[in-house]
């Protein structure tokens, strides 16, 4: 069987690159082929060169408000790179339609909403101020729309008395690091039957 290859791209400490790293040994149908970052100085990337993935990053500030030249950059390493699959793991850029339509159908995000709702930033603060009982985590395949395109995983977690924006994004976080792998382990059989989890 010859594994279908992902990239995935970051910005920041990349704890769910590196549950997809961590998922994708034994009998998975997939095997990492890069790690790229827009920010060169990521603690991702050396935890995915400790894991012997190949890492290259791409410093978005030099661009400035260029997004066009910043992709173009970023597109040179992740070509190379030969993947069938892309997942976006915190990655904090807004991609044009034009880099999101050479990987579509083969492009997903983790955003740490129950999309539709929350698109954006700032998502556990502002499940918070709604009053929401719950909160969770969305998986979808990434179309020129922020944060929209077909769910292909969703995890629920309550929303307790107290909780802060950030003991809700830590509650969240533990379903991301389930979630993610789960359908990426799916999407690469060819499955795009969505999981529902709480
Ligand atoms: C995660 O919570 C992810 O869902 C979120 O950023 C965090 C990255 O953490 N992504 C977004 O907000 C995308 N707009 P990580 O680097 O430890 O995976």
């Amino acid at each position: 069987m010859s594994h279908k290859r992902v990239a995935i791209l970051i910005s920041g400490g990349g704890s769910n690159m590196v549950a997809l790293l961590d998922s994708m040994i034994g009998d998975h149908p997939a095997r990492p082929c890069l790690v790229l970052s827009s920010e060169p100085e990521a603690a991702g990337l050396d935890k995915a060169a400790a894991r012997g993935v190949p890492v290259a990053a791409v410093d978005h500030r030099p661009f400035r408000a260029d997004r066009a030249a910043f992709e173009a950059e970023l597109m040179k390493p992740l070509i190379a790179a030969r993947p069938d699959i892309v997942c976006c793991a915190g990655f904090m850029r807004i991609l044009t339609g034009d880099f999101v339509s050479r990987w579509q159908g083969r492009m997903l995000n983790i955003h740490p909403s129950l999309l539709p709702k929350y698109k954006g930033l700032n998502t556990h603060a502002r499940a918070l101020a709604a009053g929401d009982g719950e909160h969770g985590c969305s998986v979808h395949e990434v179309t020129a729309e922020l944060d929209d395109g077909p769910i292909l995983g969703q995890a629920r977690v309550p929303v307790l008395n107290g909780d802060t924006p950030e003991t809700l994004a830590a509650r969240v976080l533990v379903q991301e690091h389930r979630l993610y792998p789960a359908v990426l382990r799916r999407f690469a059989m060819g499955d795009r039957t969505p999981i529902h989890w709480g």
